[in-house]
């Protein structure tokens, strides 16, 4: 496959470029810092003996006169794109967020606002040549309103939401959509907190979705143990939820 992969230079998104390499897909790496891009592109090449080298192309979720762009490129360098995928994200605790609301409505608009106008602008690419696979990173942050990410769930809720109407909408025209749904993944984002049972590392996680990837899946929770906490989750009555702090 020819992967598109917007984060790539950190945390899952590399796992994923790596073990996508590994195997023999070619990547192109959408990124917002030029030098840290470059670098996790050579790292590829080398994992990817053989393989022609990995472009790099800037694109900040910050901008988004710059998604239509940066795709264009993305495009141009085989000529198609058969996936593309979206890691990047920001993530706050609910403490942060609420003291600082600025800092909230940055991750608002870059985890939901921003991140749906990319997506649109991959949609209408991927359906123009005929199909082809998006997967983008979401959250079981966004299954339940759950008072220790209350905001920054409201962010991949909102995405998640967006999400399962385009594999509803558009699957029949050969755009098959994939929703990542990790629960704790040890990453540089979740650093400093403290994991819970089933913390997952980004070499499993990339290992899923590379399988859902194939597969055609809509949704996957990885690790796969997250799909069963969330299916509890939802289900628990709302006045356990206020007594838990989960
Ligand atoms: N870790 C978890 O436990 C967990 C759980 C559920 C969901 N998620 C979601 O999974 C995804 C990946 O998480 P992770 O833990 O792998 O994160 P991470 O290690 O912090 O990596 C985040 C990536 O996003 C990129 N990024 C951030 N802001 C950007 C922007 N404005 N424009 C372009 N790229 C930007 C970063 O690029 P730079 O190198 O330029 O900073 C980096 O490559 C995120 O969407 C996150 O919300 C994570």
């Amino acid at each position: 496959m020819i992967i598109a992969i917007l984060g790539a230079t950190r945390g899952m998104g590399r796992a994923l470029a790596r073990a996508a390499a590994a195997r023999g897909d070619q990547l192109i790496l959408l990124g917002r810092e030029l030098d840290e891009l470059q670098r996790s592109a050579a790292d590829l090449t080398v994992r990817a003996a053989g393989a022609p080298a990995v472009a790099s192309i800037s694109c900040d979720l910050a901008t988004p006169a710059g998604f239509g762009p940066a795709l264009d490129a993305a495009w141009a360098v085989h000529g198609r794109v058969d996936a593309v995928v979206v890691t990047a994200g920001l993530f706050g605790t609910q403490d942060a967020l609420e003291a600082d609301l600025e800092l909230a409505a940055r991750l608002l608009t870059i985890n939901l606002t921003h991140t749906v106008i990319f997506c649109e602008e991959a949609r209408r690419r991927l359906i123009a040549q005929g199909g082809g696979r998006l997967c983008v990173f979401s959250s079981v942050a966004g299954d339940r309103g759950r008072k220790p990410v209350g905001i920054y769930g409201a962010s991949k809720a909102g995405l998640s939401h967006y999400l399962e109407s385009l594999d509803h909408k558009y699957r029949a025209d050969g755009l098959i959509t994939l929703t990542v749904k990790p629960g704790f993944v040890k990453t540089g984002m979740t650093a400093g907190l403290k994991p819970p049972p089933f913390a997952g590392e980004p070499d499993g996680v990339a290992r899923d979705v590379l399988r859902a990837l194939d597969a055609g899946r809509p949704v996957l929770y990885t690790p796969a143990m997250w799909g069963l906490v969330m299916a509890v989750i939802r289900r628990l009555p709302r006045f356990i939820m206020r007594r838990v702090g989960f």
